[in-house]
């Protein structure tokens, strides 16, 4: 199994972090009009969409052209529901900017036959010539999208169980923690490392411990963001808190 060392990038804290991030989404863009973003949800990227919608109101960067895919959705919300993925990326960054409907795609949660519509998300996918630059964040226990420990390296977009740490955490955003889906739709890892390019964004010490797992720990399934020691194009943007103790580890890989 060949592996890479993954770039990292160390800002002092997650506004630096976040404007590296939406740098980077910008000039992407502008290297490719017609550019195809993975996009991810989750408290992690808001600044950084934030600024990219500042810089579309500046004129600076031209969305019309550009397709998204996200990551995942949750099973059983309607796109009107507040939590569902799609109407945070509507609200967070798609209605600010001038990117059609049409041209921005996230997996429906309410999909009569789910098996059938992420066999058609992969197809999406491969007809739009793949992910040019797929933004990532990571959870707490190295899950990457709504890919929980133990799924393989193969797996493609499909539906998944989430954990309890999984549906905990994620319960800040719901009334209560039973309102939170037990059920997620999400991009597989495998359909992930076919991005060309990944960037993964992590703020916080929270975060630490799993993307140190991931940096420098054994690449394995039971921490999903260790699967991406295995592309030759990933970097993670961090910010000072969450890169506790990577100087010291740095020397090691
Ligand atoms: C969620 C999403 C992931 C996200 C992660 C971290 O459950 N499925 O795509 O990266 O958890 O979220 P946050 O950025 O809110 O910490």
């Amino acid at each position: 199994m060949k592996t890479h060392s993954i770039e990292t990038i160390v800002h002092p804290g997650p506004a630096d972090a976040s404007r590296d991030v939406a740098n980077r989404l910008i000039a992407e863009v502008h290297a490719r009009p017609n550019a195809v973003l993975g996009l991810a949800t989750g408290g992690t990227p808001v600044e950084a969409y934030r600024q990219v919608v500042e810089a579309h109101r500046r004129g600076e960067v031209d969305f019309g052209e550009v397709r998204t895919f996200n990551l995942d959705e949750y099973v059983g919300l309607a796109e009107e529901h507040p939590q569902s993925f799609r109407y945070f990326m509507q609200e967070q960054l798609f209605d600010h900017l001038n990117i059609k409907r049409e041209r921005t795609q996230v997996p429906d949660g309410l999909a009569a036959d789910i098996d059938e519509h992420c066999a058609s998300y992969e197809t999406k996918i491969r007809d739009a010539d793949g992910i040019d630059l797929q933004l990532l964040g990571i959870g707490h226990n190295g899950h990457i999208a709504f890919n929980e420990p133990g799924s393989s390296l193969e797996s493609r977009t499909r539906s998944v169980t989430l954990t309890a740490e999984t549906i905990e955490k994620n319960a800040r955003f719901f009334d209560s923690p039973h309102d939170v889906p037990r059920f997620a739709i999400t991009m597989g890892i495998g359909t992930i490392l076919e991005a060309r390019r990944i960037v993964l964004l992590a703020l916080g010490e929270a975060k630490a411990d799993a993307v140190e797992k991931a940096l420098y720990g054994p690449v394995t399934e039971s921490h999903p963001a260790s699967l991406l020691q295995m592309h030759p194009d990933v970097t993670f943007v961090l910010d000072a808190a969450c890169a506790r103790g990577i100087d010291q580890l740095a020397g090691r890989s």
